[in-house]
């Protein structure tokens, strides 16, 4: 057993640290919106929790059909939160696949889960309205792996025994019915031996101004279209912001930086008094919107320039990637196997 594995055991003992745990899908390619939107505040949470993030590839196989692309869409994003400085000595990081004690306590926490709370969940209710507006039958191209997704997603929650999740506001309702779950599973089994902690989500709040805009000034997403991606070529990158749509007010004219998208990215990049600085110009006028976005492209490069250079040498075959993801693997399979022994035994199998 290695020494991580000591410290996350001796952990889940009475009055241990709390634990924080978040899951990324690896369904594409990491943008700008995602990095100050969800990689840095969860790295950033490193230390005041001990701290769980797995890769969720068979969330990914809901959608992902593809082999190669899950395989690297996989790689990709492990590779991507290690060169954002998540640091795999100080948390443990893992492979959802490589944790196989998540799909015996699905089917035990499946047997104990409403069909009609499955039925409720955003995801599913979506695609069955729009199914049923399209005049189609209303379960038309929805696999079980969809419905049955909040399950799954409150299993990566319990088994790591987490008592805080750090998620995006769309996942608020997955959070609360992991609750949900843990709560039925604690009242059936809780005077038999064990019992989950309730998890708890914890969401950005939406005034710090983590939403980035995207090239069209609507929030940046992979689904608009409109997102930077983080690990462009220097020269795609200063191409890509040099298309970013802007007016045709003068050059010696004032501008509102407020109602820029390229500021306003360049505000979440740039230190406070460049920020500052470039805000006073603007409004004095005399800034024309081609310097503003050279000096956009100057500050993306020089903050993901070495990330870059990290994310590359990572993604190599045989790289450090692959070995921390095995360690965290081992850590998280040892801590699933005992909390899934606890269960058998609690609900009468293993006694
Ligand atoms: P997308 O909208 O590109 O599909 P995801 O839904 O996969 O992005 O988002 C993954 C995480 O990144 C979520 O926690 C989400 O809140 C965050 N995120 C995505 N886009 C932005 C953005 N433009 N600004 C801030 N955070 C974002
Ligand atoms: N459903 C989450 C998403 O789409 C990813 C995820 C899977 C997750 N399991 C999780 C997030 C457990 C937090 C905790 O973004």
């Amino acid at each position: 057993m290695s020494s991580t594995g000591d410290a996350a055991a001796r952990s889940s003992t009475p009055g241990a640290a709390r634990r924080s745990l978040t899951g990324v899908k690896p369904t594409g390619e990491p943008h700008l919106g995602n990095l100050v939107g969800a990689i840095e505040p969860a790295i950033a949470m490193t230390g005041e929790y001990e701290s769980l993030y797995f890769i969720a590839d068979y969330h990914a196989l809901t959608t992902a059909r593809v082999p190669e692309q899950l395989a690297h869409w996989t790689r990709s994003v492990a590779a991507t939160w290690l060169a954002a400085g998540l640091d795999p000595q100080r948390t443990v990081f893992y492979r959802q696949s490589d944790v196989p004690q998540t799909f015996e306590l699905t089917w035990i926490l499946s047997c104990l889960t409403g069909k009609g709370l499955m039925n409720r969940a955003h995801a599913y209710k979506a695609a069955r309205d729009a199914n049923l507006a399209a005049g189609e039958d209303a379960d038309a191209g929805i696999n079980m792996g969809t419905y049955n997704y909040p399950i799954l997603m409150a299993v990566d929650i319990l088994i790591m025994e987490a008592h805080v999740v750090p998620v995006g506001r769309d996942q608020l309702q997955h959070v609360e019915i992991a609750a949900d779950i843990a709560g039925s599973f604690n009242h059936l089994y809780g005077s038999h031996g064990y019992r989950f902690p309730i998890p708890e989500a914890v969401i950005p709040p939406e005034t710090t101004g983590h939403t980035l805009p995207g090239l069209d000034g609507r929030k940046m997403s992979k689904s608009y279209d409109n997102y930077i991606p983080l690990f462009l070529s220097a020269p795609k990158l200063r191409k890509l912001v040099r298309r970013i749509p802007t007016d045709s007010t003068p050059v010696e004219d004032p501008k509102d930086p407020d109602s820029s998208a390229v500021f306003q990215i360049l505000a979440q990049f740039a230190p406070a008094d460049q920020v500052a600085d470039t805000r006073a110009r603007l409004e004095a006028g005399g800034v024309g919107w081609g310097e503003l976005k050279n000096q956009l492209a100057d500050v993306l490069e020089e903050r993901l320039g070495p990330m870059r250079e990290r994310y590359e040498a990572l993604m190599e075959p045989g790289s450090e990637l692959d070995e921390a993801l095995a360690r965290g693997g081992d850590v998280a399979r040892e801590r699933a196997q005992r909390v899934l022994t606890s269960v058998r035994s609690a609900i009468g199998i293993d006694r």
